[in-house]
């Protein structure tokens, strides 16, 4: 958007979900796909595994099946332990499947900021883990023979700006303070696009994550693992007998590790702690030179931007424009900005993908692991911001150890029910503030314009006979009406024109367009409402 503001670009809406930009800077005129699509998920198919189906006894139950849970899922299963991994939708087709994979050390909020909550200390301890995070997944890709184009290349936080360049002479010292290595470059810097100043990081990586991430499922099923695709699971009951209950059936076990992205099971305590943002993807083939590492830019919201070889050419991916979820009506216009940015700086040919994802940012800059109730044998892990690749693995690792009794290899880091009051408390305010906002605003908001006017393709809140609808009409003229009341703690959903999904402004849960869970901390589906097909909402577009 920033870059929009400038006037750089010339956008033209064509329809709701595809969108024409005219460039005037390096990259071609070039449009959006008008669907939502990941390449890895594009480009690496599912293998299918079948849902629960009935009543099971194992060591270690484990809720979700992406990086997190099949991380920890592999490293017990290897230690002698009987797993049974359970994933709502498919595996890897959830945050991981959605990421762009860029594996760093170098954590979102940077250096200074976590000195300043935990410490140097602490904060090289976290850059440490990272690191670690990243040698464990290399390690693991050469011992199962893993083919997914990992990668060792530097990583650039870079500016274009000269106050950008003061910043990160800071950041700069902040990084000696914690003794993580770096350099700050100001000359022969890669491009093409402009750099005035940057922290190299040596070292980092990059790899296609379902090519890393579908191995391993197999790998847990060939140990005697159980992997379980479609089964939702419904409630994780904290008692003397730990259980997951699904939709199709329950697994009793002795720890049950919660690695849903976002806690499913302890709705108020965790969720206080962490933000839940959008972040958005393209993926373009480059027509010149191609950026050669890693970079992330100093904007607020940030851009990162690496290239991964698909089809026998190098594709552009380029993310960022991130905003609190269900807190931006105009969605669109977010993948409007971020090919903006992109074409005025890459040599960019056809726009093949476009995709967003949630991204949950912990007030303090680490994420939370360990156990979140007072159940000794429940346990998760969340708040990985943008580093949940390296912050998964690290967690999969902690919680693995954890749960055969082992101690954490990060002493009390990241502990889940750690409070930092003093230097997070602006964050924590600020972010619970615009949770209560929404909860309360929200409960006003209807679209006066009537129900029948609402065009194919869009969704909106109306009032029909009193009653307040969520309405979405389908491509055929159809109507689909839901209660627009969020089932985790009743904050008023709102549409999200460019995925067609409906996203609560409070906690981040979202809901395709028949109320069905994306992402949580919801479990529950929306409630569907039928409404009588009368002249107050027959279209008259
Ligand atoms: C566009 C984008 C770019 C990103 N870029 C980077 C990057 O460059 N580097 C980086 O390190 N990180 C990046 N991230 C963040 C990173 O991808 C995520 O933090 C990470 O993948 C999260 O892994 P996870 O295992 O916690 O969650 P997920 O991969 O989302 O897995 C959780 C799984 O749990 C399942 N689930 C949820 N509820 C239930 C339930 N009730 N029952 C059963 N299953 C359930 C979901 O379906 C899902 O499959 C990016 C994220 C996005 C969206
Ligand atoms: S996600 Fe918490 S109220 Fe909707």
């Amino acid at each position: 958007m920033k870059v929009a503001d400038k006037g750089i670009v010339n956008q033209v809406l064509a329809d709701p979900g595809t969108v024409k930009s005219v460039s005037s800077g390096k990259g071609a005129a070039t449009d959006l796909p008008s669907e939502s699509r990941s390449p890895w998920i594009d480009t690496r198919p599912a293998p299918g595994f079948a849902p629960l189906d009935g009543e099971l006894t194992v060591d270690v139950a484990i809720v979700g099946g992406g990086i997190t849970g099949l991380t920890a899922a592999i490293l017990l299963s290897e230690a002698g332990k009987t797993v049974a991994l359970v994933e709502a939708r498919k595996i890897a087709q959830g945050e991981s499947g959605l990421t762009t994979a860029h594996l760093t050390a170098y954590p979102d909020g940077g250096m200074r900021k976590l000195i300043d909550h935990f410490g140097k200390d602490k904060a090289r301890i976290a850059w440490e883990a990272g690191a670690n995070a990243i040698d464990r997944i290399e390690q693991l890709i050469v011992k199962r023979g893993i083919i997914c184009d990992f990668q060792r290349l530097p990583a650039f936080l870079y500016t274009e700006s000269a106050t950008g360049s003061a910043a990160l002479e800071d950041e700069y010292a902040a990084c000696q303070e914690a003794g993580v290595p770096t350099r700050l470059v100001r000359e022969g810097l890669p491009g093409p696009q402009p750099m005035l100043a940057a922290l190299r990081f040596d070292g980092q990586a990059q790899m296609h994550p379902r090519e890393y991430l579908l191995p391993l499922a197999r790998a847990l099923v060939r140990n005697g693992g159980h992997v379980f695709e479609d089964t939702r699971a419904l409630q994780v009951v904290e008692d003397q007998s730990p259980r997951v209950v699904t939709e199709h059936g329950v697994i009793h076990a002795r720890d049950v590790i919660v690695a849903t992205n976002v806690p499913t099971n302890n709705v108020v305590a965790l969720q206080t702690k962490i933000a839940h943002y959008r972040t958005y993807a393209i993926g373009a083939r480059i027509t010149g030179p191609s950026p050669q590492g890693l970079f992330w830019d100093d904007l607020d919201p940030y851009h990162y931007v690496r290239t991964h070889r698909i089809g026998g050419a190098d594709l552009l991916i380029v993310g960022g424009e991130d905003h609190r979820t269900g807190q931006e009506h105009d969605t669109s216009e977010r993948y409007r900005a971020l090919l903006a940015w992109a074409s005025e700086r890459f040599p960019i040919g056809e726009v093949e993908y476009r995709w967003s994802g949630q991204i949950i940012v912990p007030v303090d800059g680490l994420p939370y692991i360990g156990h979140n109730s007072f159940s000794e044998h429940v346990w998760e892990a969340t708040g990985y911001a943008g580093n949940g690749m390296t912050f998964g693995t690290v967690a999969g690792h902690v919680l693995s150890e954890l749960v055969q009794g082992g101690p954490n290899p990060w002493g009390d880091l990241f502990e889940a029910t750690r409070i930092t009051p003093v230097a997070s408390a602006v964050e924590y305010i600020k972010e619970n503030a615009s949770t209560f906002y929404h909860l309360v605003k929200d409960r006003l908001a209807i679209d006066p314009t009537g129900i029948h006017k609402l065009p194919r393709g869009e969704g909106g809140i109306f009032n029909v006979r009193m009653r307040r609808i969520a309405a979405y009409r389908d491509d055929k003229g159809e109507l689909h009406t839901l209660s627009p009341v969020c089932t985790h703690m009743k904050c008023i959903v709102d549409f999200n024109k460019a995925e067609k999904t409906w996203d609560c402004p409070c906690h981040g849960s979202r809901y395709d367009v028949d109320g069905q869970v994306l992402n949580g901390p919801a479990t529950q589906a929306l409630e569907k409402i039928e409404v009588p097909v009368t002249p107050e909402v027959r279209p008259t577009l």
